[in-house]
């Protein structure tokens, strides 16, 4: 069988490549509102944020003061907006989010406030070239991305 010249190997494959970039943020999240696929998306731009910060903080990129006050003013801007999408009926398979969240809402709210206090750190931080007090920050922040995953998110999905 010869295939019509316009689906050529490279053009099938280019559209499949696209189809499942598609799916992976949307199939499998059964809520109307797609509450999980919602906050995933802004997680997900946290770590994007956090990154180039990460590099410099390790000393494998160079501190340019510009452009890492605008990393920590995005990463703040972010960090306030994934938590809307952890609503009464938000907690559903096959998130990653577990149910402990809406169990122990106090502890998922410290855990929150602790990340939010040391975003702010950084943001504060951040144009001051004071190169010790910038990598404490960024470890700071770190520490409490860990520390509510450590807590509020499985290792894999859940099935129900
Ligand atoms: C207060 C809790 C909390 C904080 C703080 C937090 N996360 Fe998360 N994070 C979660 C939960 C819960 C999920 C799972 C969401 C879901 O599957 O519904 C998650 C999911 C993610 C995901 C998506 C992974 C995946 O595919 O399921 C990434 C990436 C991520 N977080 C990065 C970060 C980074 C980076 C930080 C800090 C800059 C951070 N998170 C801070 C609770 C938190």
């Amino acid at each position: 069988m010869t295939l019509p010249k316009f689906l050529s190997l490279p053009v099938l494959l280019s559209a499949s490549v696209l189809l499942l970039g598609a799916c992976s943020n949307n199939v499998g999240d059964p809520h109307p509102d797609k509450l999980m696929t919602k906050r995933v998306v802004i997680f997900k731009k946290f770590t994007k944020a956090l990154e180039p910060m990460g590099l410099v903080a390790r000393d494998r990129r160079d501190y340019v003061k510009a452009e890492f006050v605008e990393q920590a003013q995005a990463l703040k801007d972010l960090s306030t907006q994934p938590w809307v999408y952890f609503s009464a009926d938000g907690n559903y398979a096959p998130s990653r989010a577990k149910p402990e969240i809406w169990l122990q809402p106090d502890v998922f709210k410290s855990s929150k406030e602790r990340y939010l206090a040391a975003v702010d750190k950084l943001a504060q931080v951040a144009g001051s070239a004071d190169r010790p007090a910038i990598n404490a920050a960024v470890d700071e922040v770190q520490k409490s991305c860990k520390n509510c995953h450590d807590q509020f998110r499985s290792e894999t999905a859940r099935s129900q």
